[in-house]
């Protein structure tokens, strides 16, 4: 295993539940409608306006492109007044030895998230300097669970996939990570379980355990 490409809402902060809020908040605004909450689970890991196209399909609503970004840019906004709260205590549980220890062992790391916010999210929670590299989602044209982002992430570490593990908590991210050729290894529940390796907590994520992961990997499909 020489790098692992990290996905950043639900694996390394609990952000996910924030594009939900603000995603609910919106339709609440614009519509006075309820967002189902199995929405969140279909946007996981979805583009801000892959996730719009899903929401307004879901609640039978067409718009024209104007009110289609102003809608994505409304969401954005709200999103981002969220984000103004976080600190470095919004890292979830051991993301940050990870990190550690994973740069002990000169193993590399990216940033393979579909946000646009990536960045700031990452300075915010003192994180940014600690990465490798980050991959722009605006130079990446198709989304996950299309594997181009990992395949862009893995290039930019100077590596080729097979040699490194990506660690996700969407089924579009798994799926994702499968497809470029890498080891996937999933936190969350059995929907996951296209995992190669699937964990209930990031808690579990240890160098140990993704190595070991990988050696597994590497002897079943290679
Ligand atoms: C992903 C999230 O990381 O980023 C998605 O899982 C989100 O829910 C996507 O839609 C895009 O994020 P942003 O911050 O660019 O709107
Ligand atoms: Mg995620």
């Amino acid at each position: 295993m020489k790098g692992v490409l990290f996905d950043l809402d639900g694996i390394v902060t609990d952000t996910a539940t924030y594009h939900f809020t603000a995603w609910s908040q919106l339709v609440k605004d614009e519509f006075g409608l309820k967002l189902p909450k199995s929405i969140e689970e279909r946007t996981k890991g979805v583009s801000r306006e892959d996730s719009l196209k899903i929401i307004l399909e879901e609640l039978n609503l067409s718009v024209d492109e104007e009110q289609f970004q102003d809608l994505a840019n409304k969401k954005n906004k709200c999103y981002i007044e969220s984000l103004e709260k976080l600190t470095d205590k919004d890292i979830l549980p051991g993301i940050k030895e990870l990190i550690n220890d994973l740069k002990q062992k000169g193993v590399k790391i990216a940033l393979a998230s579909a946000s646009h916010n990536g960045p700031f999210i990452l300075k915010k929670i003192g994180l940014f300097n600690s990465f490798d590299t980050i991959v722009d989602p605006g130079k990446v044209t198709k989304g996950k669970p299309n594997p181009e982002i990992f395949e862009v992430a893995s290039a930019q570490l100077g590596l080729t996939p097979k040699d490194c593990v990506g660690v996700e908590d969407s089924i579009a991210g798994i799926e994702a990570i499968n497809s470029a050729g890498s080891c996937s290894v999933g936190v969350g529940d059995e929907t996951l379980s296209q995992a190669f390796k699937r964990v209930e907590s990031t808690k579990e994520l240890t160098v140990t355990l993704l190595q070991e992961a990988w050696n597994n990997f590497v002897k079943e499909k290679i």
